[in-house]
């Protein structure tokens, strides 16, 4: 059932700091700070490459990867959506790693992908929430996501846990191409086991984001924008402002602005602008303030510092934990989705069964 919530989708928000913390506790050992992941049938330090394939929210995990892969693990990696990847007959060198990431587990085009890669000579891992799944039987390890059943079709607590798991995989893979070394392991793994504390703290905004729902829920365009991780959570709450609300919304890394789509702004174009004290903090600030110039109506996601160096100027902030940049896109992705609950909500929409989706897509 709902428990006490309304919607399924808001119960699974909800739920994220125990699921996360569950989906942690397979690889994290709290005592000696470090991440075990059971034996991987491939060697980290001889992948041509890394390949990620998924479908939209699920997508942006992968993207979000990418990020961790080369940062912390000095890999190669290319990141693409399934329905395109499987018609593009992509070379691919063998003895490298395709990964795929899949709430259900049996999205056509993913598994689909997966089979190609299988055919090219790839080793083939997936990151699913169901248990028994196509992708799973086909895949040579599977890491199973501890979100529990996910009833809303606007996936929330998976795609959290698709990051945690992703993470922990980002650790190990550093670990033993020695591109990190045992501190700076520890001080990722302590971040890491922070993250559902401090989500929990992130659900105790809720009248705040409540409130700045009722701001926007008019709106016939939103925007959102951010850098470096913040770049896919702002496009994984475009993704679920509009499968939800049905307000047309895109998401944009912020440095792409000026190329295009700042043409749309004016005030009645709210912005929803991610950015957590990380090294793209300033550059992101700056677009902000560009967009402001044009009466954007703003909306501020940042911490403490971020906002009292900006938040004034903005229609209104959202205060996240301070934490460590490596982490802060999981916790980013909180406060999007409960923003586009509110809208939904109050623009009475089906929330957990919006019009014209699927929770599992098997057909192309
Ligand atoms: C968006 C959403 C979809 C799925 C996508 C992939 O909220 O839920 O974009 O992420 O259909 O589904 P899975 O992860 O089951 O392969």
């Amino acid at each position: 059932g709902k428990g006490n919530h309304r919607h399924f989708m808001m119960k699974e928000i909800a739920e994220q700091p125990a699921v996360m913390g569950e989906t942690l506790n397979a690889f994290f050992n709290p005592k000696s700070r470090t991440i075990t992941l059971p034996d991987l049938p491939f060697d980290w330090n001889e992948l041509p490459k890394v390949t990620i394939v998924a479908c939209g929210t699920s997508f942006y995990a992968g993207m979000i990867a990418k990020y961790w892969f080369e940062g912390i693990a000095d890999l190669n990696v290319e990141v693409d959506i399934a329905s395109e990847f499987r018609y593009r007959q992509m070379p691919l060198k063998k003895g490298g790693l395709a990964l795929f990431i899949s709430q259900s587990g049996e999205t056509a085009d993913t598994l689909a992908a997966l089979k190609y890669a299988k055919a090219n000579g790839q080793h083939i891992a997936s990151i699913v929430n169901v248990e028994e799944s196509s992708m799973g039987r086909e895949s040579d390890f599977v890491f199973h996501t501890q979100a529990g059943p996910e009833i809303g079709v606007a996936s929330t607590k998976a795609f959290t846990c698709q990051l945690v798991t992703l993470a922990c995989i980002a650790i190990d893979a550093g670990v033993k191409r020695g591109v990190i070394n045992h501190e700076e392991e520890a001080r990722l793994c302590a971040a890491l086991s922070e993250v559902p504390a401090r989500a929990a703290e992130i659900l105790d905004s809720d009248e705040n984001i409540k409130a700045l729902a009722e701001e926007i829920f008019e709106a016939r365009d939103v925007l959102y924008i951010g850098r470096g991780t913040g770049y896919p959570i702002a496009l994984e709450g475009a993704l679920k402002l509009k499968e939800i609300s049905y307000i047309h919304a895109e998401g944009y890394a912020a440095g792409e602005l000026k190329h295009g789509p700042i043409a749309l702004i004016d005030e009645m174009v709210p912005v929803i602008v991610v950015a957590p004290s990380d090294p793209y903090f300033e550059k992101t600030a700056s677009n902000m303030q560009e967009v402001m110039a044009r009466n954007a109506r703003v909306i501020f996601l940042s911490d403490a510092e971020g906002i009292k160096q900006l938040g004034g100027r903005a229609l209104g902030s959202i205060e996240l934990p301070t934490v460590d940049p490596f982490v802060a896109p999981i916790l980013y992705a909180i406060p999007v989705q409960i923003l586009a609950y509110h809208v939904a909500v109050l623009k009475g929409t089906d929330v957990d069964q919006p019009r014209n989706l699927a929770k599992s897509v098997t057909v192309e």
